[in-house]
């Protein structure tokens, strides 16, 4: 074989060491000179009647003249020059208007430092000015009300700190892809707690306010006293992000260890110190008693738990990719035969693979809704081993619970 001439091999090493370099100057550039911006827009909307319940922000209400709006915000500016800088749009508020329904709605932009900050106001309020002067399609709005403000970063971050269900971290799009069984990234599951008896980990459960978690109650089986458990937050149970004492501990008062029927398994946690949200740590939202979420749903569950049956936990916070099963296969006879009670809720696949198991009890199932807004449908309960053909997970179902945990906590 002949050696490749020296010319040419000088030519693909520079060749590679452009590409290496010019890679790495993007990566440079949107990881670390990348800021957000964000902005405090508000409007009247004319052709919805204000409905107390928009009060509620997991109100069917909140949530339909939400989705417009953002929906309206997101074509806006996808169509418009700003479209690699929009990141999303995020309905705060909905106040009763004489004529309507006063909005105000959260507009995030990536900006890099070289931009200037006037001149990017300038162009959002345009872009945003001209679209509601034009007819906007099914949302009536009176242009003549609009006002677009900055916000320091620091407000815009707190606001969505404090909303639930959000994970905004500057990641969000490079870790936004779907797949079952693999490793957590930072900030993607920012409710997940981890419960730890004498400082080992337990049970996952999840925050779902600055004070209280939920979990399963068979977590406690015989270890009912607060001050032996602590809760830590992040993807890694060594070392954590954040830590917390446990100042209280309520479980269903249905609930008993000596049955074997797994009912009422869910309990109530009060944290000794309210937690500091970030963007690593933040709650879910919960779901409405009323809500039904359907068979097939697309679910995530995590945890730190075994990887297969009888095997250890783990260091690195798991995800896998679970679908809702029906109460009525998940009853057939070849899979539960029957055990599944309406407080459960079945999912994962009748061909087994995927599956929560050992560890992650007490810990989240969740979906997103077209907000992109995450809520806990579940918590990890029983299943029979881990994985296995006809038999998936069941999780306690949260809407069922729900007026319960609000009677306990007020959320
Ligand atoms: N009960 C188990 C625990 O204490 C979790 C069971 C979940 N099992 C399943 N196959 N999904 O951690």
């Amino acid at each position: 074989m002949k050696l490749l001439e020296p010319w040419k091999l000088a030519l693909i090493v520079l060749a590679v060491v452009l590409f290496l370099a010019l890679v790495i100057g993007l990566l440079v550039y949107f990881l670390l000179f990348d800021e957000m911006y964000f902005y405090s827009g508000t409007f009247t909307v004319t052709n919805v009647q204000y409905n107390p319940s928009m009060e509620k922000k997991t109100s069917k209400e909140f949530k339909d003249l939400s989705t417009k709006v953002e929906t309206l915000m997101t074509r806006t500016f996808q169509a418009s020059i700003l479209n690699k800088k929009y990141i999303k749009s995020h309905v705060v508020h909905l106040n009763p208007d004489a004529r309507g329904v006063a909005v105000e709605v959260v507009l995030m932009f990536h900006f890099s430092s070289n931009d200037n900050r006037e001149a990017l106001w300038e162009r959002v309020n345009s872009i945003l000015r001209r679209r509601l002067q034009t007819n906007t399609g099914y949302l009536e709005i009176d242009p003549s009300t609009f006002k677009l403000a900055g916000m320091k970063m620091e407000n815009g971050v707190n606001l969505l700190n404090n909303s639930c269900g959000l994970r905004i971290s500057k990641l969000n799009s490079f870790t936004d892809r779907i797949s079952g069984g693999m490793s957590a990234q930072d900030g993607e599951w920012p409710w997940q707690t981890s419960l730890q008896l004498s400082g080992i980990h337990r049970c996952g459960a999840t925050l779902i306010s600055d004070t209280w978690l939920v979990t399963a109650a068979h977590c406690f089986r015989g270890q009912k006293n607060p001050r032996e458990w602590t809760a830590s937050f992040g993807t890694v149970v060594r070392p954590p992000k954040m830590r917390r004492f446990i100042r209280n501990i309520i479980v269903h008062e249905k609930y008993s260890d000596n049955n074997a029927d797994h009912d009422y398994d869910v309990a109530v946690v009060q944290l000794s110190a309210p937690i500091e949200f970030t963007n690593d740590i933040r709650m879910v939202c919960l779901p409405e008693a009323f809500y039904v979420f359907p068979h097939n749903t697309t679910c995530f569950v995590t945890g730190w738990g075994a990887l297969s049956f009888d095997g250890p936990s783990i260091n690195n916070l798991q995800q896998a990719e679970v679908k809702i099963i029906d109460t009525n296969i998940c009853n057939r006879e070849e899979v539960y035969n029957g055990l599944i009670t309406p407080g459960m809720v079945c999912a994962g696949y009748l061909e087994g693979k995927v599956d929560a198991c050992q560890g992650d009890s007490g810990g989240p199932l969740v979906t997103a809704d077209r907000r992109g807004i995450w809520y806990l449908v579940g918590i990890v309960s029983w299943g029979d081993e881990c994985a296995k053909r006809n038999k998936p997970g069941v999780y306690t179902r949260v809407t069922y619970y729900r007026d319960w945990i609000a009677a306990k906590t007020g959320i």
